[in-house]
């Protein structure tokens, strides 16, 4: 695996460097509790990433695990092309990440805040104070103390504290916790102006919506582990394919589609049918409902092919995942 021979900090533009973050087998165990368990994880760089999974999911660990604040148990993992914990050191000059929520001095302002961040950081770090709070959207509240900062503002102070170091790789966690709406729109477009700028930004959610709306890939963890991953067009590329249908005598129409040779499952709600088809049924199979509907004597007010949203997908999987095998 090129992970391993990816020693020299030169090498972090190298086309085998093309992982933003890859690991492979990681897990973490508390006791007899599996938070990351056996994660193959491929982010390519340049794109906004969601890790999306339900609470407890073990995203925050995973992060954890990632940036070396706890040890894996098993596993490697590399960050920008270098292998950490080997070579963190170098991996984390080029990261900015927040985990949980971003903690600062709340006696001092947010300049303050960032003045001491960069103070650890090389010289060109201090002029990156400015605009990033501007990026940000807090310049005005800059010399303001951190205390009587709303929970958005501490977010909007987050991403400018991951800024100041000039991050290759953006690691985000929940970072539309505490947002209203106005503030999540802000903070999708931060992170897609952030990827237009080629950097790569990998956010932990239990938003299906918003990373839906902010990502390009995704992986979707459940107890530990990856169900799936990849572009999210891909993925619901898989999903069911599911038809709405608003019609006269739902009981009878759905015996007539019972009676079919493609037999879909077929929902009867007080509107009509929902019918389902496996993965990759094609769209022709919607004038053939129509036709078997309207040959039984049904009238058709309304068939509409519904794209399978990521959440729909996403409860699929878990709900899949769920049932007894
Ligand atoms: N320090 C810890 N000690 C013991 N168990 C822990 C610790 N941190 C996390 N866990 C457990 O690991 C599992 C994963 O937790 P984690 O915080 O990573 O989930 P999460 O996906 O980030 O959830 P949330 O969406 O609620 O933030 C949970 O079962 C949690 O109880
Ligand atoms: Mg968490």
């Amino acid at each position: 695996m090129s992970t391993a021979t990816l020693d020299d900090p030169s090498t972090e533009r190298r086309p085998d460097g093309q992982w933003a973050v890859e690991t492979h087998g990681l897990t973490k165990r508390f006791g007899d509790n599996i938070a990351v368990n056996d994660v193959e994880l491929l982010v390519p760089r340049g794109c906004a990433f969601g890790y999306l999974g339900p609470n407890g999911a073990g995203k925050t660990t995973l992060i954890r695990v990632l940036l070396g604040l706890t040890h894996a148990d098993a596993g490697t993992m590399s960050l920008l092309g270098h292998p950490v914990p080997k070579h963190r050191d170098v991996a984390l000059a080029r990261v900015g990440a927040i985990v949980d929520e971003p903690r600062f001095h709340g006696h001092l302002t947010g300049r303050q805040n960032l003045q001491i961040l960069a103070a650890a950081r090389e010289r060109a770090a201090r002029d990156r104070i400015g605009p990033a709070l501007e990026r940000v959207g807090i310049l005005h509240r800059a010399d303001d103390k951190v205390s009587k900062y709303s929970m958005g503002m501490r977010q909007r102070l987050g991403v400018a504290a991951c800024l100041i170091g000039d991050p290759q790789l953006l690691i985000l966690d929940e970072p539309m916790n505490g947002l209203d709406p106005a503030g999540m729109q802000d903070m999708r477009e931060m992170i897609l102006s952030l990827v237009a700028e080629g950097r790569t930004v990998v956010l932990s959610s239990h938003l299906l919506d918003e990373v839906e709306r902010t990502c390009d890939a995704v992986a979707i963890v459940d107890r530990g582990r990856v169900v799936r991953q990849g572009p999210i067009s891909e993925l619901l590329a898989g999903a069911t394919f599911v038809v709405e249908v608003e019609c006269t005598e739902p009981e009878r129409a759905r015996s007539l589609l019972d009676g079919t040779s493609f037999r879909p499952r077929v929902d009867v709600d007080p509107a009509g049918l929902r019918i389902s088809f496996p993965a990759g049924t094609e769209r022709d199979v919607v004038a053939e409902v129509n036709r078997v509907l309207v040959e039984g004597g049904i009238s058709v007010y309304r068939l509409q092919h519904v794209q399978a949203s990521l959440e729909s997908w996403f409860l699929e999987v878990t709900s899949r995942l769920g049932s007894p095998e």
